[in-house]
């Protein structure tokens, strides 16, 4: 029911609009989204970098149905990463990109071109990418393309969602050196066949990977607000004797900032996750909707320091 309302208002212009004109939902959205224009997302990476913070800049948009789409989003990406490395705002910040915006549903290998121009850009910033995690019917081709674009940009990041029973195994196969992997729940809406469906199920995988990668060669991400999961990952720092150069912490924009800060000046590396562009409204609703308990994640996030 609350899903059906959320994916309506998703479709709504008028209540976009709404959104976007009334003071208490645009200081939501600018909470989460700094803005549309590339000149706000780099306004905010400064801010974030001049408070130690490393940053992954997202430009928003996914499920591209055009190629004329996917090569705007590739061009947007390379004249970030440009525009990254012109504010001296590289190696801090790198990019994070979805490939079905550069056109994975419908032809694989037009995405796979543009992320490896993304690399190429990135590589020649100073900087680097991750590849993001979609839903479950992705994972194989974007693990296929990772393994591709490592070749030459061996410093090419995955995520791994903990919620699909498969992660296990892939954190493995991906723990090796120089490997950057993203450990995170996972956000969408997955059948039981392949994901688990309790939040216990859930953080007990996180855990489990959480060991995999924090005991292998890799260069774990641990991508969670989770307050349990976060001391978890400090624990297995302490533990496997990782320096907070070998491993980081990473949160979205604009939730929990007093643990971000805090983590910061605890000598961990701490990256945020900045989303940006003019489809924030269509991101914001459809995360509500794959996953209604994200409202009350968003909401926590408002009443949060
Ligand atoms: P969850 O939402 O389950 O909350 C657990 C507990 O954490 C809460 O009970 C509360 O105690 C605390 N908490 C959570 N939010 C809080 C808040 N706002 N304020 C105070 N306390 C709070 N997903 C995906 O499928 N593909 C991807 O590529 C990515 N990428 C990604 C990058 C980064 C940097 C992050 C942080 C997350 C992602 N995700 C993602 C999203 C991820 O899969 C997941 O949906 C969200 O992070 C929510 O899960 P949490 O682990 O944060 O805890």
């Amino acid at each position: 029911m609350l899903r059906s309302v959320i994916l309506a208002a998703s479709r709504s212009s008028r209540i976009e609009r709404l959104v976007e004109t009334a003071p208490l939902a645009r200081g939501v959205v600018r909470r989460f989204v700094p803005g549309a224009a590339a000149d706000d997302a780099l306004r905010a990476t400064g801010e974030l970098v001049s408070d130690g913070l490393s940053v992954s800049l997202d430009l928003l948009g996914e499920d591209t149905e055009t190629p004329e789409q996917a090569a705007a989003t590739k061009e947007a990406y390379v004249e970030l990463l440009a525009a990254l490395k012109g504010a001296d705002l590289t190696p801090a910040a790198e990019v994070s990109v979805k490939l079905s915006a550069l056109g994975q549903k419908f032809d694989e290998q037009l995405a796979y071109d543009g992320a490896r121009a993304i690399c190429a850009a990135a590589s020649e910033a100073g900087t680097t990418v991750t590849l993001d995690a979609e839903d479950h019917t992705t994972t194989d081709s974007t693990l296929d393309i990772l393994t591709k674009l490592r070749t030459d940009f061996p410093t090419t990041g995955a995520v791994l969602q903990a919620y699909l029973r498969r992660t296990e195994a892939d954190c493995r196969e991906l723990a090796t050196a120089g490997s950057r992997v993203r450990l995170c729940k996972g956000a969408y809406k997955e059948p039981e066949s392949v994901a688990y469906q309790s939040a216990l199920d859930v953080d007990k995988a996180f855990v489990r990977c959480l060991n995999i990668l924090m005991s292998g060669d890799g260069y774990p991400m641990l991508a969670t607000h989770d307050p349990r999961l976060v001391a978890i990952g400090e624990d297995r720092a302490r533990w496997f004797d990782r320096s907070p150069d070998e491993f980081e912490f990473q949160f979205l924009y604009g939730v929990r900032p007093e643990e971000q800060a805090r983590l910061a000046a605890e000598g961990y590396t701490v990256r945020i996750y900045l989303p940006y562009g003019n489809q924030w409204y269509a991101y914001l609703m459809r995360r509500l909707a794959e996953r209604p308990a994200n409202l009350g994640f968003f909401l926590r996030a408002l009443r949060s320091k």
